[in-house]
């Protein structure tokens, strides 16, 4: 069962790892106009929903591992880790919400072009924690 946990995890951290790709994604709507950037923004939200799954998954798998077979280095290596988890959820959830308002205004590139810096600092923030989330639970030493 530990193996399925792991697999788990894994896939789910591959997927979160897709968003990497956001803040370069976010930048290149700028270029882009009504119905591509409709488009463009309802893949991006479609995006976000799938990654509300996946750091789900990663917490009961995560969970699952730490409680049902005691794999952790140190209890600030589980809350840490878990911080950063809810706080990316926080992120995703944010940015999901600002693009489904944009979507309801009268100009989407109006809206784009108002919300577009936010929406750059919060998807390299995203980018930021999901790089820290890795490498902490890749170095696993440095939190015994
Ligand atoms: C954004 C959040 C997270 C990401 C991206 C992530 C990613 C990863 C990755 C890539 C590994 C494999 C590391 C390796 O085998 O060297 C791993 C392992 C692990 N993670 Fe996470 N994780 C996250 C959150 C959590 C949370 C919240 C918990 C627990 C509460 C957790 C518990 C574990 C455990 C126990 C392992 C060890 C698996 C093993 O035996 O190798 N993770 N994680």
């Amino acid at each position: 069962m530990y193996w399925f946990l792991v697999f788990l995890h894994v896939i789910s951290a591959v997927f979160l790892g897709s968003f990497l790709a956001l803040p370069f994604t976010i930048q290149s709507l700028a270029a882009r106009t009504e119905d591509k950037l409709k488009m463009s923004v309802n893949t991006i939200l479609y995006f976000t929903r799938f990654g509300h799954y996946a750091l789900i998954l990663l917490f009961l798998s995560g969970g699952g591992m730490v409680i049902g077979y005691g794999s952790y280095p140190s209890m600030l290596w589980v809350t840490l880790s878990t911080i950063i988890l809810i706080v990316i959820g926080g992120l995703m959830g944010v940015i999901s919400k600002r693009m489904k308002l944009m979507k309801h205004t009268e100009s989407l590139e109006e809206a784009l072009q108002e919300n577009l810096p936010k929406l750059k600092i919060l998807s390299w923030v995203t980018f930021v924690l999901i790089i820290i989330a890795v490498f902490i639970m890749t170095n696993r030493q440095l939190f015994s």
